[in-house]
């Protein structure tokens, strides 16, 4: 993870450095730092905490080049001497990714004479660098050398004490765009650290070097200057900032009646573009996080409407497994960022077998999008808050539409108008479902120490996703159950007035569900509907419930997650947290 900036222009690089810097915190908050020359040395200035603890001490020089960090600590605790940048002999460098192979570097540099100052793999890449120009004095050389070395991922800036105007960047498994403007030239992990300034940018490959001077910029690919396509960035500035919203989650939440409206008006108008899955013998879905809770609801769908077998996977387990791959079975990767690296490395693992790749991604142009056979964009725009609400939101819905289109091909679907009719509803439908009073049911739940989830099949899988919600930003701990599976164990965790929220969509089953309720309320449980309102209950099985509009069940489940993401928000603005940028977390997690 971890957010890095370079800018080399006209203006003070130092506050353009810091506001790029605030605005690539969703990847990585836990210390700070920035390089910048000042007379013939490079000087640096770090700090533990967030970004405003490096401003407290940021001096008044003004130079016109400086490069920056945002940490996620991998090695080593979150400190000032761990902090990046870091500096070994003619070399300043900040670094996202893994060095994996940095402790028998560092020992063979110990042999050299390097000392280490951090428990950090940067600092030994920086050694590393430093040893390699040492012994050649051609850049392109030594970073073609580098290369072969390190295993890991990474994407640096670097600065050489004896090339005051350069900065120089390489990528390797971790994101980087280069940036043109009228003020200078910029590098950055991703896109919103340099939106205020320009919407131009170059995407750097895999491998690709580039040299940003103050009036240009330079790419190399193994020793070569390489021409690059210049693009454009299609979102505004407006998608960053929060707009009179206390948190960028809960502007991304309110978001969702407008970029569903978007994508459906977009992909129903063009159904072409939503791939035909049809001819697999197999589909396998790969994701992390809240993506793969997006994931299970996929394979819920594609298997009812599309009559093909699917299989779920967690990505970091998925990499390590069996999984008899070959040129008939589909592999669908759900992404937000598109840079996670677990899913990375199982789309580079399911093309090995031949597998046929589909992509689900909202980051234009990141690797998944890129290396996947087939890509289907979700289009959420920006998501800053470290919680995905929109972006998850569409992702479902993808699936819903990889669903409705096999439906319509293998007859399962019969009322296609009736699914497109709910689809449209959903707009109007979240707008209703968000207008709700959260706070006076998140009073009821804030303070307890366990809190649990309960549904089956569908409505299981959006209870995973709604407990996710609330452990991520109100750290209270929440489990999820299938409601059957309660009693082969959890239910002695039941206790009097503990919380059981129980969704309840699936009109097949919520009766099943109906008596895991009343077997919780028997032994004390508070208990919290969320439910479809035609699905009839008894009056006291639910000692609160939130009614969702009667859609079918391609469209019903981005309305259902609405009042869990509220819950979940209200919560923890009532426990007085840290909403966007919860503790221990990152947006993109870009290590294994
Ligand atoms: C992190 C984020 C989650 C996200 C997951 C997968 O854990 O905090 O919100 O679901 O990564 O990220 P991706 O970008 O691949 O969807």
């Amino acid at each position: 993870m971890c957010g890095i900036i370079g800018y080399n222009g006209v203006k003070n690089a130092i506050p353009i450095v810091i506001n790029g810097l605030k605005n690539l915190e969703y990847r990585g908050y836990d210390s700070s730092g920035i390089a910048y020359f000042l007379q013939d040395k490079v000087k640096i200035i770090k700090e533990k905490g967030r970004i405003k603890d490096l401003e407290s001490i940021l001096d008044s020089s003004k130079p016109t080049l400086c490069i920056g960090h945002t940490r996620w600590a991998t090695h080593g605790k979150p400190s000032r001497e761990n902090s990046h940048p870091h500096q070994v002999g003619m070399i300043t460098i900040v670094h996202n990714g893994i060095i994996e192979n940095y402790a028998s570097l560092k020992e063979k540099l110990k042999d050299e004479g390097y000392l280490f100052q951090s428990e950090t793999d940067t600092e030994v890449a920086c050694a590393l660098i430093d040893s390699l120009y040492k012994k050649n004095k051609n850049k392109l050389e030594v970073f073609e050398d580098v290369k072969k070395i390190l295993k890991g991922s990474y994407a640096f800036l670097i600065l050489f004490a004896d090339e005051k105007d350069t900065i120089y960047a390489i990528r390797e498994g971790s994101p980087l765009i280069v940036a043109t403007s009228s003020i200078g030239n910029f590098v950055a992990s991703d896109i919103p650290a340099i939106l205020e300034y320009t919407k131009n940018y170059y995407l750097l490959l895999e491998g690709e070097i580039a040299v940003i001077k103050q009036d240009s910029v330079h790419f190399f690919q193994d020793k070569k200057e390489i021409q690059k396509e210049l693009l454009t960035f299609q979102f505004d500035l407006a998608s960053a900032k929060k707009d009179g919203y206390s948190h960028f989650m809960l502007k991304e939440i309110h978001e969702q009646p407008t970029v569903i409206q978007n994508f459906l008006e977009y992909y129903l108008d063009n159904l072409e573009l939503i791939p035909d899955i049809s001819l697999y013998e197999k589909i396998h879905i790969v994701a992390c996080g809240s993506a793969y809770h997006a994931g299970l609801i996929g394979s819920f769908l594609i298997e009812k409407y599309g009559d093909i077998e699917v299989e779920v996977f967690i990505a970091s387990e998925y990499r390590y497994k069996k999984n008899f791959l070959n040129e008939n079975t589909l592999v669908i990767f759900i992404s937000q960022s598109g840079e996670t690296a677990d899913t990375i490395a199982c789309l580079r693992l399911a093309k090995s077998y031949q597998a046929k790749t589909l992509g689900i991604v909202n980051v234009v142009g990141s690797t998944i999008a890129r290396e996947a056979d087939q890509v289907i964009y979700i289009n959420a725009g920006c998501e800053i808050a470290v919680a995905t609400t929109k972006a998850y939101t569409l992702q479902v819905l993808t699936t819903s539409l990889l669903a409705y289109k096999l439906g319509l091909k293998t007859g399962l679907i019969q009322d296609s108008e009736k699914i497109l009719s709910d689809l449209k509803k959903l707009p109007d439908e979240i707008q209703k479902i968000l207008s709700i009073d959260y706070e006076k049911l998140a009073k009821k739940i804030y303070k307890k120490h366990d809190i649990f989830f309960i549904g089956r099949l569908l409505d299981y899988y959006l209870s995973e996703e709604g407990s996710l919600k609330l452990k991520e930003i109100s750290y209270l701990h929440s489990e999820t159950y299938p409601a059957g599976e309660l009693k082969h164990g959890t239910i002695s965790l039941i206790e009097d007035k503990t919380p059981v929220i129980a969704v309840l969509t699936d009109e097949s089953i919520y009766e099943k569900t109906i008596s895991n309720i009343k077997e919780v309320k028997a032994r004390g449980a508070y208990t919290i509907g969320i439910k479809r309102e035609s699905l009839e209950v008894e009056e006291n099985i639910f000692d609160d419930v939130i009614e969702i509009a009667n859609l079918n069940d391609l469209a019903i489940s981005p309305l259902a997650i609405v009042p869990l993401q509220m819950l979940a928000y209200t919560v923890a603005n009532l426990l007085g947290y840290d909403i966007d940028k919860p503790r221990n977390l990152a947006k993109s997690v870009t290590v294994e």
